[in-house]
Parts: structure tokens; sequence; C-alpha cells
């Protein structure tokens, strides 16, 4: 088997600027200056006067791989590990830092949203277009267009520009497209999340049927870990920019999901990094027991609050904070969100509460993915997978006997009202 993607020593770094200034007191400064006069003053002097200072930062560092022909290879990692750079460097949209990527054949790839398409074009232009990035001729886009069009279900808004689409028609799009046209490798990041239920089943199915079609290589990054267990044999783990492990699925999911296990009930984005758009971002979050107070794990038979602070910054939209709830293994419990007729749009700080009813969520760990969004279009203004991850435990000393005697199987576990009678 040939190689079809090889990958030599990749590092790729990002200069970050930040405001330094609040973070240094003035008796910091004077300490300094008293302890060392000349080295100090004026770097501090600096901060003091906000200045913006330069920081390195490496996305990815070291990565070395080789992937054959044919393979299709899961990548996942927390956010921020570096998965969808090191998707970017393989699409060429961003240049390494160090190293070296051989790539052999066609590329398609389908990122965030927001790359790929351009957004004054028609959906119908942006075939044509991204088919002739693909080195496609016009005939062979022709050929697949009824196909792409069929599959995206945009067939009505074929002729509005993609500026237009709310972020799920403009995903259905962009997979349709990546899909049909063939590519020897095709990239592919977990922009998938964003459409409905059906459409990820759908997508899924299609990467499959991809994938058994002789010689495709598929990369793809996914935090559901039974997606990735169905499609794909081998799988990266990255961390903190490095591959932490690259091997069997089996093996490195068990892995990731073990760590992940240990991740808090608590959780604060410092401002830099609060996760969100210029309309809301993400401050906190926390799981909270029915006195509001933070807890290590939950107790089953009692009530379970998902608490998250977050912000509205902009006027104009009625932002609708949701919660989607997930085994270790990416398999969504379920989902949950405020009503939509509350009127949500005012800006600044609120803080919202989802209240788990007590003995519904069964023995077991649980992943909580936060998420506001804008209906109507669809708007995700932020969306933060394993935001907090919690532990449901039995109340063992209280509990009401169970004769199963073992752990009662399901993800949840609701007390329901039975009613039998013999006759
Ligand atoms: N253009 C950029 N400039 C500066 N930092 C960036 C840029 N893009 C990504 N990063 C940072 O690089 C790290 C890896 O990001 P990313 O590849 O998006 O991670 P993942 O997809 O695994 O969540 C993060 O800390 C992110 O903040
Ligand atoms: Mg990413």
């Amino acid at each position: 088997m040939t190689n079809s993607i090889e990958i030599k020593n990749i590092g790729k770094k990002y200069n970050i600027t930040h405001q330094r200034g609040s973070y240094v007191s003035l008796r910091d400064v004077i300490t300094n200056i008293l302890k060392n006069p000349f080295k100090h003053a004026k770097h501090k002097a600096k901060q003091i006067l906000g200045k913006i200072e330069n920081e390195e930062f490496w996305a990815l560092k070291d990565i070395n791989l080789t992937i054959k022909k044919g393979e299709i290879i899961g990548i996942i990692g927390a956010n921020g590990a570096g998965k969808s750079t090191l998707l970017k460097l393989l699409s060429r949209i961003t240049p390494p830092t160090t190293g070296e990527i051989k790539l052999s054949g066609r590329v398609a790839s389908l990122l965030e949203v927001g790359t790929g398409f351009h957004p004054e074009l028609t959906g119908r232009e942006n075939i044509f277009l991204n088919g002739a990035i693909l080195g496609m001729t016009k005939k062979e886009i022709v050929e697949r267009f009824d196909d792409i069009v069929e599959f995206s279900g945009v067939k009505q808004f074929l002729d509005t520009p993609v500026k237009r689409y709310s972020s799920g028609m403009y995903v259905r799009l962009a997979f349709a497209v990546a899909a049909h046209m063939e590519p020897d490798i095709l990239i592919v990041d977990e922009v998938l999340a964003v459409g409905d239920a059906e459409f990820q089943k759908k997508s899924l199915g299609k990467l499959d049927e991809v994938s058994k079609s002789e010689g495709r290589t598929i990369l793809f990054v996914s935090h559901n870990m039974a997606a990735i267990q169905k499609l794909c044999k081998k799988t990266i783990l990255l961390e903190k920019g490095r591959i932490e492990m690259f091997g069997d699925t089996e093996k490195v999911v068990d892995h990731y999901v073990t760590k992940i296990g240990s991740r808090g009930t608590e959780m604060r984005w410092e401002k830099n990094e609060t996760p969100g758009d210029d309309v809301a971002i993400l401050h906190s979050a926390r799981i909270i027991n029915e006195n509001r107070d933070k807890i290590p794990f939950a107790t089953a038979n009692q009530k379970i609050g998902v608490e998250f602070v977050y912000e509205v910054l902009k006027d104009g939209y009625i932002p609708i904070p949701n919660i989607h709830i997930f085994t270790p293994t990416g398999e969504r419990a379920f989902m949950s969100h405020e009503e939509y007729d509350k009127k949500l749009g005012a800006v600044g700080k609120h803080r919202t509460t989802m209240w788990i009813p007590e003995n519904l969520l069964n023995d077991g760990t649980y992943v909580a993915q936060i998420v506001v969004s804008t209906m109507k279009p669809l708007r995700i203004h932020l969306s933060q997978q394993e935001a907090l991850v919690f532990s449901v435990v039995e109340d063992i000393m209280n509990s009401q006997k169970n004769d199963f005697n073992q752990k009662v199987p399901g993800v949840v576990r609701p007390r329901l009202k039975w009613e039998t009678v013999q006759f």
C-alpha cells in the first residue's frame, strides 16, 4: 500500500498578543524596581502602561505521521488540543511553521463554518467554485450536481447567496460538495455536529460509503466516540498540540474516555479564552445541588443542576441557552433548552440553570455541552463541548433496596409509575 499522507516534524506556532497591564499591581512594580532597579524597571513599566506583549504559542509540535492510502483515521482530543489546526495544515489553508507535509492526490476538506465557501456567491455558484478548486472539470461537476443538491436538501435556496444560509444549511451543502467530489483525501472537522440529528446520521452513512470505495483516505475529527468507533480503524489522540497516542481506535478511545472522566464539575474561562462570538460569550459553569452548592459529584436520587453564566454583548438576537448531556462515549442522553418565547436578548450577564430531576440519570459519568444559540435562522453563538464532566452515583445508604442487585442497565433509570392488576 502506498502512503497517502506523510507528515514530518510538523509544528505550528501562533503569536498571541495580549494586554498585560491590568495584571500587575503597583506594589509588584515597586518591589521589583527596588530589588533590581535596571533590569525590571523598563519591563514592568511597559506592562503597567498596558503595552501589548507578544507571546509565542505552539498549537502543534513534533507531529510525525504516516497515513496509508485507504485508511480512515479518527482524530480526538479536548478543545484546544490542535485538531482543527492539524486539518487546516493538511488542507493547506495555513502553512506549517516547521516540517513538511506530503499529500498524494486531490484533497477535499470540510472545516469550520466560514471556510471554503464564498459568502457573496450563491449555493449554485459555490458548488462550481469548489469543484474547480478541487481540480474538477465543468463536466465532472455537472455530472454530480444533482446528487449534491439532493443530498444537501437546500434546493430551494440554490440561488441565494450562502451568507443568508443558516449554519445548518451551510454545513449540509458544504458536506454534500466535499463528499461527492470524489477526492483522494477527505478531511472532515467536527462541523457535522452543527447539523440536525437526521443529517448527522445521513452524513456519517455517506462517510462510511465513501470510505468503502477504493483507496479513499479520510481524516475525521469528532467528539462522538461512537461515530469514531464505527468509522475509523485507527485514531489519533491529540493533547496540547502533541500526539499522545496513535493506534487501534478501541484502545485510543478507551484511554481518552478514562481520562476525561476525571475532568471537573466547575469551569471558569478567563477573559481571553471565553468561548463565544460577538453576540454571546461563556464565563463559567458548574454542577450544583438543590441548595445551589457546587458539588464534586451528583447523587442519583437528588436533583442535579447544570448552571452556567453567559453574557450577551449585542442587541438584536434572541440567544437561547441549551445543554446537551452525553455519555463518555459521545452518545447523546438528551438535550434541553430554555423556553423560546422568553425574551432573553438583553445585553448583560445571565445565569441559567437546567434542573435534571432526581432518579433520571443512571449511575455513571456524563459530559455536558453548553450552547447558546439564536433560532430562525440558526446561529450558534457559543458551543463548548466537554464544558463539564460529572459523575452520578447511587446513594447506597438511602436508596430503596434494588432487587436488581447490580447496576440497572441504560443511560437513564427513571422511577416510573407502574400499574399492574390481576383480572
Ligand atoms: N489563528 C490562531 N491564532 C492564535 N491561536 C490560535 C489560532 N487558531 C488556533 N489557535 C489556538 O491553537 C490551539 C489549538 O486550536 P485548535 O486547533 O482549534 O484546537 P481544537 O480543534 O483541537 O479544539 C488553541 O489553543 C487555539 O486557541
Ligand atoms: Mg476544532
